[in-house]
């Protein structure tokens, strides 16, 4: 069976104010996709700068990297940055699995419905993963 969509015209900037689920996931895989890159960069640069050597010596004689993972987790901020960058890089695979699938001609009636499946299901474990990542903090 084949399909034919009508998106309007890409020039009527006045759009974004119309909800469309398909625009919504477009715009979360891009801004997902991307937070994940920019997180992978910061993530190499602090790492790689808390290797004893390479930024110099030990501090209070604990080993520089212990030191950094210890200071960075007890930050409030960095926990619950963890819970965003679970959301996000659950929501990424997810609704990437979704894409994939749409590209495959998998369940193209039900775009919108994957689409709100992912969203629900990146809610759920983002929620369940609290605890975990919160611990002895609250
Ligand atoms: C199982 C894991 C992943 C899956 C299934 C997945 C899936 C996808 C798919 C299907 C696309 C293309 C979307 C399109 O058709 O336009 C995409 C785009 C992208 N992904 Fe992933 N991805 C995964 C992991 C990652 C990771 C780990 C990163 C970053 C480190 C990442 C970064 C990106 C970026 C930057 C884009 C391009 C976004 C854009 O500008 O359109 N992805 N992903």
């Amino acid at each position: 069976m084949s399909h034919s969509y009508d998106r309007g015209l890409v020039e009527d900037f006045g759009r974004w104010r119309e909800f469309t689920a398909g625009m919504w996931a477009w715009i979360f895989h891009k801004f997902t996709g991307w937070i994940l890159v920019g997180y992978l960069f910061t993530h190499i640069a602090v790492l790689s700068t808390a290797i004893p050597g390479a930024a110099g010596e030990t501090v209070n004689d604990v080993n520089v990297y212990t030191y950094t993972i210890q200071e960075l987790e007890s930050l409030l901020l960095v926990r619950v940055m963890e819970v965003g960058l679970l959301a996000v890089a659950v929501f990424h695979i997810l609704n990437g699995i979704r894409l994939l699938m749409v590209d495959l001609g998998i369940g193209l009636d039900a775009q919108d419905r994957s689409f709100y499946l992912s969203l629900v299901l990146t809610a759920v474990i983002a929620v369940a993963s609290v605890p975990t990542f919160l611990e002895g903090m609250l």
